[in-house]
């Protein structure tokens, strides 16, 4: 198992996100890492799909590294938030107003707080470092075998606790829902 650990900012989920389900979705190898080379560096199907029909009809939220290694993939059916400091062009292909370039976490949640969707925190590590202590539940599959990454997943907060893991085809899929944050959220009603 993978020991580095990431040191994770102090975040306070903004006021604007008390209407909306901030979810994380992401996948690991053994040692929880994400990526080599600025590729993750398994190809599965049905991980995949899984990604597609989890996140459909929602909100996504990238960073400006991960949304670039798409490349010319339009994650269709969804509204994408991309973080970045930057001014960027947008790649053609995606419906007008289905992208926003956000420059920070909170106006990327109002974004998606304003189309009424959940927001899906899908990476990269630097965005799940940044959000894990923001997010109130967690879809994590877990791929076998070691890729020798270079990019890592943070260290799951102990508030974190597991509700399931099922047998996927080729994956560990395990649910993981935050508790203090849903207590936060309860309280403020
Ligand atoms: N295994 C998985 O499930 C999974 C999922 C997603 C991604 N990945 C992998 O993760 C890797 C990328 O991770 P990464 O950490 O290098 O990059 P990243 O998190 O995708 O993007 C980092 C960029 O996001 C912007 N950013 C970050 N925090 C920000 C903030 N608070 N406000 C505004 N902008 C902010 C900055 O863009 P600017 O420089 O433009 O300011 C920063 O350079 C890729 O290799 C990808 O394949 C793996």
């Amino acid at each position: 198992m993978h020991t580095k650990s990431i040191s994770m900012p102090e975040q306070r989920r903004p006021e604007t996100s008390a209407a909306i389900r901030l979810s994380m979705i992401a996948a690991v190898d053994a040692r929880m890492g994400l990526s080599r080379e600025g590729q993750i560096p398994w190809d599965h199907p049905s991980d995949r799909r899984f990604f597609r029909e989890q996140t459909m009809g929602q909100c996504v939220l990238l960073g400006r590294r991960t949304f670039e290694s798409l490349g010319n993939r339009v994650l269709d059916g969804r509204y994408c938030a991309v973080l970045s400091h930057r001014t960027m062009a947008l790649p053609s292909g995606w419906p007008p107003g289905s992208v926003y370039v956000a420059p920070n976490i909170e106006a990327a949640i109002s974004w998606c707080a304003q189309h009424g969707t959940n927001l899906y925190i899908a990476g990269g590590a630097s965005i799940y470092a940044q959000t894990l202590a923001l997010a109130d539940e967690l879809w994590l599959s877990r791929i076998e075998g070691d890729y020798r990454c270079d990019q890592f997943f943070p260290e799951i907060p102990k508030c974190f606790r597991i509700e399931r893991a099922e047998i996927r085809d080729g994956f560990v899929l395990e649910h993981w829902r935050n508790l203090s944050c849903q207590q936060a959220v309860t309280a403020d009603g």
